[in-house]
């Protein structure tokens, strides 16, 4: 099959190209590193030709709440216009565990203008709602730092590792489409204060996590639950403890 991964530079993205080639596929990376613009448009129709699937694991390059939206929103109708002119015959795009139920969070009402999109496309398609990567806890660290103290919510969170999101969205993109939802999470659930303390001191990193309710995740105070799955999520494998392994050797 040719499947064109939109994002396919980014890092959830050259990890689906690569596992989608080792099983034989025709796989194209498309961003603008390779000279297609979701935004502007440029390169879209001509790298769809002949495609059978599109995958979406682009991100926006600002988190600004406008810039965010304004991304997935053009971004989203951009693709969407062009695989029904090359008859795409599977969407598949990567979202976030809880965007339906916290439109509170800037970010997550970004996702689900792009879902709803995709939902209404006519396009058959699949979304996969992930919780955080253990890749990201180094960036929510350094979003939540306020005169040397990491301020975090004590709620809930359930991450899991960028490789084992790739494979189920390789698998996913290789299989019929869902139409519908379906959520992964990593196989372990912490207090977010806990979770980012120990990956930073894990990388030695000697800022002070506090346990603060009221501290703000994309904007919005989140509650205890905002963050795990909503109903019977697959379960990915690696530990948080086996990922920071190599986060350990080499510091
Ligand atoms: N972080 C989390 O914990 C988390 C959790 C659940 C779901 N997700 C979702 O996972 C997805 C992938 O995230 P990621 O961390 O892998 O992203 P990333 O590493 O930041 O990569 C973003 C990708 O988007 C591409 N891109 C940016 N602007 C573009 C444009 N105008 N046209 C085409 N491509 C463009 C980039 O291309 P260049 O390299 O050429 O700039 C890059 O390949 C996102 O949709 C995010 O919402 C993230």
């Amino acid at each position: 099959m040719k499947i064109v991964v939109i994002g396919g530079t980014g890092l959830i993205g050259s990890k689906v190209v690569s596992k989608l080639r080792e099983v034989g596929h025709d796989v194209v990376p498309a961003s603008p590193a390779s000279g297609v613009n979701t935004i502007t448009g440029e390169g879209l129709d001509q790298v769809l030709a002949g495609a059978s699937v599109v995958v979406d694991v682009s991100n926006s390059p600002s988190f600004e709440d406008t810039e965010v939206f304004n991304f997935f929103e053009t971004s989203t109708r951009n693709i969407l216009y062009a695989a029904t002119s090359a008859r795409v015959g599977h969407v598949v795009a990567l979202s976030v565990v809880g965007t339906q139920s916290h439109p509170e969070i800037a970010y997550f009402r970004a996702k689900t203008v792009q879902e709803n999109l995709i939902k209404a496309s006519g396009i058959p398609f699949s979304l996969v709602h992930s919780t955080q990567f253990f890749e990201f806890v180094a960036s929510i660290a350094d979003a939540a730092t306020t005169g040397g103290d990491v301020l975090i919510p004590p709620v809930l969170i359930q991450p899991i590792a960028a490789d084992d999101v790739a494979t189920i969205v390789a698998r996913v993109a290789e299989h019929a489409p869902l139409n519908g939802i379906h959520e992964i999470a990593g196989p372990e659930v912490f207090r977010f204060d806990e979770l980012i303390r120990r990956g930073l001191q894990a990388r030695h990193d000697s800022r002070t996590v506090v346990a603060d309710p009221h501290a703000r995740y994309f904007g919005a105070e989140i509650a205890e639950r905002t963050l795990v799955p909503e109903g019977a999520a697959e379960l990915a494998a690696t530990t948080f403890a086996q990922w920071l392994t190599p986060v350990e050797a080499v510091s």
